[in-house]
C-alpha cells in the first residue's frame, strides 16, 4: 500500500542546523524539501536586484507579487530561480543575508510565500520536509510533525562562522542575534514555536544525532497515522 504523505515542519532560528538536518531527513525517507529562507532571500535578492527602496514597506509591498520564484524540492539537489535565473549563490551573499529580515516583515511578501509554500506541500505526493521560522505556526498548522530546532548563541555563531570559512566570530555573533531578534519581534507570523512542536536543543547533538531523532520522530507518527 502507498504510504500517505506526510508533511514535517521544522522551525528554529539560524545556526540550528535546520537546513543540513531537513535536507538529510527528506533524503532518508524519500520526501520533498523545501528552504522556505531561500524563498525570502530570492525575493529579497530580486528587490536588491531592481532597485527597490527596502526602507520603505509600501513600496516593498507594491511589487511583491512580481518576480516569479520557483523551488526546486529535490533534498539532494535543490534549485531556486527567480524569473529564471539561477540564484543560488547571489541569495547567500552578506548583501542580501542583511536584508532579508526588514523585506519578510512585509505582510504582502509573507502572503505571496506562503502562498507558494503551502501549494508546494500539498503538491508533494510522497510528502515533505519544510524548514523555516513560522512553518508550524502559520504555513502547515496541520503538519504531521513540527519540529523546534534551539543552540545556544555560541554554537549557533560557530556554526555559522564555520560555513563562511573564516569569518569573524564576534561579528557573526552579534549579526545573528540581530537577525533572530527581528524576525522573532515582527508582527506578521514572528518566528515562534507552535504549541504542539517538539523542541530539540541541538547545542550539545552531532548533525547525525539530530537527523536520527528527527527521523525516529517522523518515523512514530509515520505508524501513528
Ligand atoms: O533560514 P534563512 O537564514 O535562510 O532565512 C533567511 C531569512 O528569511 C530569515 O532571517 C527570516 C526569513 N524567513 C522568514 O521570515 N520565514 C521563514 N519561514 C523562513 C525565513
Amino acid at each position: 500500500p502507498t504510504a500517505k504523505p506526510v508533511i514535517v515542519a521544522i522551525d528554529g532560528p539560524s545556526g540550528t542546523g535546520k537546513s543540513s538536518t531537513s535536507k538529510a531527513v527528506a533524503a532518508q525517507l524519500g520526501l520533498s524539501y523545501l528552504d522556505t529562507g531561500a524563498q525570502y532571500r530570492a525575493i529579497t535578492w530580486w528587490m536588491v536586484h531592481n532597485g527597490i527602496d527596502l526602507a520603505d514597506p509600501t513600496a516593498v509591498a507594491a511589487v511583491a507579487g512580481k518576480p516569479e520564484i520557483v523551488s526546486g524540492t529535490d533534498p539532494s539537489a535543490p534549485t531556486i530561480t527567480v524569473d529564471g535565473v539561477d540564484v543560488a549563490a547571489p541569495i547567500r551573499t552578506q548583501e542580501v543575508t542583511s536584508r532579508v529580515s526588514a523585506v519578510s516583515a512585509v505582510p504582502e511578501v509573507r502572503t505571496r510565500i506562503t502562498e507558494l509554500q503551502r501549494s508546494l506541500a500539498a503538491g508533494a505526493e510522497r510528502g515533505i520536509v519544510v524548514e523555516g521560522r513560522d512553518i508550524g505556526t502559520t504555513v502547515l498548522p496541520d503538519a504531521d510533525l513540527k519540529v523546534f530546532l534551539t543552540a545556544s548563541p555560541e554554537a549557533r555563531a560557530a556554526r555559522r562562522s564555520g560555513e563562511l570559512k573564516g569569518a569573524d566570530l564576534h561579528a557573526t555573533r552579534e549579526a545573528l542575534v540581530k537577525r533572530d531578534a527581528a524576525d522573532s519581534s515582527r508582527k506578521t507570523s514572528p518566528l515562534a514555536k507552535a504549541d504542539d512542536a517538539v523542541e530539540v536543543d541541538t547545542t550539545e547533538l552531532t548533525l547525525a544525532q539530530v537527523i536520527e531523532c528527527v527521523v525516529t520522530l517522523v518515523e512514530e507518527k509515520r505508524a501513528a497515522k
